[in-house]
């Protein structure tokens, strides 16, 4: 295990075992104290199958969170939050190999360009030219470009280096996603920051800048589960939507281009509901989705940081909420997941919805719907957005 030097005098090198008490593997229920040394710790995770090496790097913050994040991907593996007693457990679904990621990943904990959900049969127009990008996806058998395609920024080795400032330690990534990349026009420069705080928040900056006009929206796909990975069925977590309108689909998951409220429908989540406790209503809009897979329309679209979600699990007291400066979040409750997907855990299985996701972003089509806040990045302009995941217990 290598020792990372920071460049912050403040934060300590050391290794995970050597953090006094703050983290130790053992899997749920171990102990997490607050008011750790914070620490960056990177080993080697494994290997992609073109042989490309990929580290794994340990943020332990002064709060007591951890997380175990990877440069292929920008993917979380791990990430150990305290429950209401103190005892922290991981909460997000992942693989312990690349491999897992490479066979049969949905996504997990990672980083999503170019484009972060769908575009309606892979095309779209821009500047009077029609672009055609790979339809990987097809929901209700209509084709759509999913994820950024083929080979989406989730399936990169990202360059990568830690970061810290004052008790906060992050990784910094960046990559350049070429011309024509999966289709899209222009050269994208891209620089994603992870910054763990002292106060348990997960602050995620992006940034992009490119040579030639072109969609970007960038998400991450973490799915969380607070009673732990492999633990059940997310339809027992209470959660808050920050959004009074959302986008209906078409059988293809596809935006109508409306945009319509949520009150008195399965869809209004502007105070706590159980996600499971209207998830089979009599609605097309839920049968199109095969439960809840639909983008809220924020209230919240100064482009200032701001609530979007609001999550909590009552027998853990874990309690997180999402804040970003996107105008959209995509919730998707694990609707594809099945049990033929191997958890972290020896010789256990994920089952359906057995994770949720709440992608901070702009609305799916976007590059199609001219009724939505534009998602075109212009060479000269820079494409920053700030999402945080601030967790906690109650
Ligand atoms: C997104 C989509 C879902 C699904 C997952 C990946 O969240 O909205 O429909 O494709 O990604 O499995």
């Amino acid at each position: 295990m290598k020792k990372v030097v920071l460049r912050s005098a403040v934060v300590a090198c050391v290794t995970v075992a050597a953090v006094t008490g703050c983290y130790s593997d053992k899997g749920a229920g171990a102990k997490m104290s607050n008011g750790c040394e914070p620490s960056v710790v990177v080993k080697p995770f494994g290997k992609t199958k073109d042989g490309q090496l990929v580290q794994q790097y340990t943020l332990t913050g002064a709060g007591g969170v951890v997380m175990d994040v990877i440069d292929y991907g920008g993917k979380v593996v791990r990430l150990y939050t305290p429950d209401r007693t103190g005892a922290k457990t991981d909460i997000t679904l992942g693989f312990n190999s690349v491999s897992g990621y490479e066979t049969q990943d949905p996504y997990f904990g990672s980083l999503i360009g170019r484009y972060g959900n769908r575009i309606a049969n892979g095309k779209f127009m821009l500047d009077g030219k029609t672009y055609t990008l790979p339809t990987n996806n097809s929901p209700g058998d209509l084709p759509c470009s999913l994820h950024g395609g083929n080979k989406g920024f989730d399936a990169y080795v990202w360059h990568s280096e830690p970061l810290s400032e004052g008790k906060s330690v992050g990784i910094k990534f960046t990559m350049t996603s070429p011309d024509g990349d999966q289709g899209y026009p222009g050269k994208l420069d891209v620089t994603v920051c992870y910054w763990l705080s002292p106060a348990n928040v997960w602050r995620i900056e992006y940034e992009a800048v490119t040579d030639k006009a072109t969609p970007v929206n960038l998400t991450q796909h973490l799915y969380f589960n607070f009673k732990g990975e492999a633990e059940g069925t997310i339809l027992d977590h209470e959660l808050t939507l920050f959004a009074d309108q959302m986008t209906p689909v078409t059988k293809g998951l596809i935006p109508t281009g409306k945009i319509v409220p949520v009150k008195g429908t399965p869809f209004d989540f502007t105070t706590p509901w159980q996600i499971g406790a209207r998830i089979n209503a009599d609605n097309e809009q839920l049968r199109f989705g095969g439960g809840y897979d639909h983008n809220w329309v924020l209230n919240n679209r100064s482009g200032k940081l701001a609530p979007a979600a609001a999550l909590y699990e009552k027998t853990t007291g874990r309690y997180m909420e999402v804040w970003t400066t996107e105008p959209a979040i995509q919730f998707y409750c694990g609707n594809f997941l099945t049990d033929k997907v191997p958890s972290k855990k020896p010789g256990r299985n994920l089952c359906h919805r057995g994770g949720l996701a709440l992608e901070t972003q702009h609305s799916p089509d976007s590059p199609n719907q001219p009724d939505f806040p534009s998602t075109i990045l212009r060479p000269g302009a820079v494409y920053k957005t700030v999402t945080e995941y601030r967790f906690g217990a109650k």
